[in-house]
């Protein structure tokens, strides 16, 4: 391997471009491969991203000696299978988030990638900006003090014709959620790692208005290990869709983004946000192609740092794991009409 990481990604579908395109913009990073059980999918893509080669199953692109690590690009329920079969290879595996949909299906994966001694990641892309580092940093160096509640608003809108788009969509099995496991997720993450982990939630999940099996509406109240309290709503079912807020309260300060621009930051002592924060890169409140390269671009570079310096990349899988666990805890909750505490048994 050298210096330089040698990447296959695997599933051609709408996220696979930030990642080929991603990876040639890293120096030290080299796309060799890409994959796709639809011949065309594999093909069209290996020739946009400057004629590397194309397979048409995984397996052979794992015996591809040139390839060290993976980008796992499929479907969320298929993640862990394929990471799993990747890391058996002898290959550092990144999945897409969810890092998959089920504990145990997770938990696998976790597991073998440590017993193969193979880095894995997960992409929670938003984890890579300034903006949302600072606002950890606020939250959690106490410049709002003791943290009262935390929420998070968001509500998307994806059409019938976009859960039509792909047969794995909308479906638990291989979606393994709506609004929250495909969507929202990313939110959820910034919650989990800004707020701290969550003890209990309450919450009531529906498909209100879409042809699909899982939820495309979810209300919940959060309880966070710090004490706080919050709300986590989030749809892919209203007129237009709009920029998600998440809103941190403290003692002694609010701060509140929308999308990704700060719209309130006090604090008691004056303290405000570095300059450099205003930015505002779109973020798929309505079309899920609709999100900027820079954050793949900053997280799989990072990757394959943590892959040339034997040391944990930014989110590792343990960590994407309780994003979903908090998710499936929300599901648990709403099933049962019950509190439901973590961590989930
Ligand atoms: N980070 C983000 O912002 C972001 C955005 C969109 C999607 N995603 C995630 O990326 C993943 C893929 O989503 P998508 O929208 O690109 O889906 P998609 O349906 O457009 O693409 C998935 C591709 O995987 C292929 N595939 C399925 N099974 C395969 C297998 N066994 N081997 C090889 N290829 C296989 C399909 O043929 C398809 O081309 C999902 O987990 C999704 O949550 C993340």
């Amino acid at each position: 391997m050298g210096n330089t990481v040698g990447f296959g990604v695997i599933g051609c579908g709408v996220i696979a471009p930030w990642h080929t395109q991603s990876i040639r913009d890293i120096p030290h990073a080299r796309l060799v491969a890409v994959c796709d059980v639809i011949p065309e999918k594999a093909d069209s893509l290996a020739k946009d991203a400057g004629g590397v080669r194309a397979y048409y199953d995984v397996d052979a692109l794992l015996r591809d000696s040139e390839i060290d690590a993976v980008c796992v690009c499929v479907p969320s329920g298929l993640h862990a299978k394929i990471g799993v079969l990747a890391a058996l290879a002898g290959k550092h595996v990144l999945c897409e988030k969810p890092l998959d949909v089920t504990l145990d299906h997770m938990d696998e994966l976790i597991s073998v990638c440590a017993r193969q001694g193979v880095t894995l990641g997960c992409i929670f892309q938003r984890r890579t900006q300034k903006l949302w580092q600072a606002v950890r940093d606020a939250v959690q160096g106490g410049s709002i003090g003791r943290l009262i509640l935390a929420d998070a608003y968001i509500k998307y809108y994806r059409s019938q014709a976009y859960y039509d788009s792909a047969g794995w969509r909308g479906t638990w099995e291989l979606d393994g959620g709506g609004a929250l496991m495909n969507q929202g997720v990313h939110c959820v993450d910034l919650m989990r790692w800004i707020a701290g982990d969550p003890v209990s939630v309450y919450a009531r999940c529906a498909h209100l208005a879409r042809k699909i099996e899982v939820e495309d509406t979810a209300c919940a109240v959060v309880e966070y290990s710090c004490g706080a309290m919050g709300i986590i709503e989030a749809t892919t079912s209203v007129y237009n869709g709009m920029d998600h807020r998440l809103e941190f309260h403290g003692e002694t300060g609010n701060v509140l983004v929308e999308g990704a621009r700060i719209v309130r930051w006090e604090t008691e002592d004056g303290s405000g946000p570095p300059e450099s924060l205003v930015a505002d890169d779109p973020q798929a409140a309505a079309n899920p192609a609709d999100i900027g390269i820079e954050n793949h671009r900053a997280q799989i570079k990072d990757f394959a740092d943590a892959i040339i310096q034997k040391r944990a990349p930014l989110v590792t899988g343990v960590e994407a794991r309780k994003s979903v666990e908090f998710i499936l805890g929300i599901y648990r909750s709403s099933e049962l009409r019950q509190p439901v505490r973590f961590p989930l048994t």
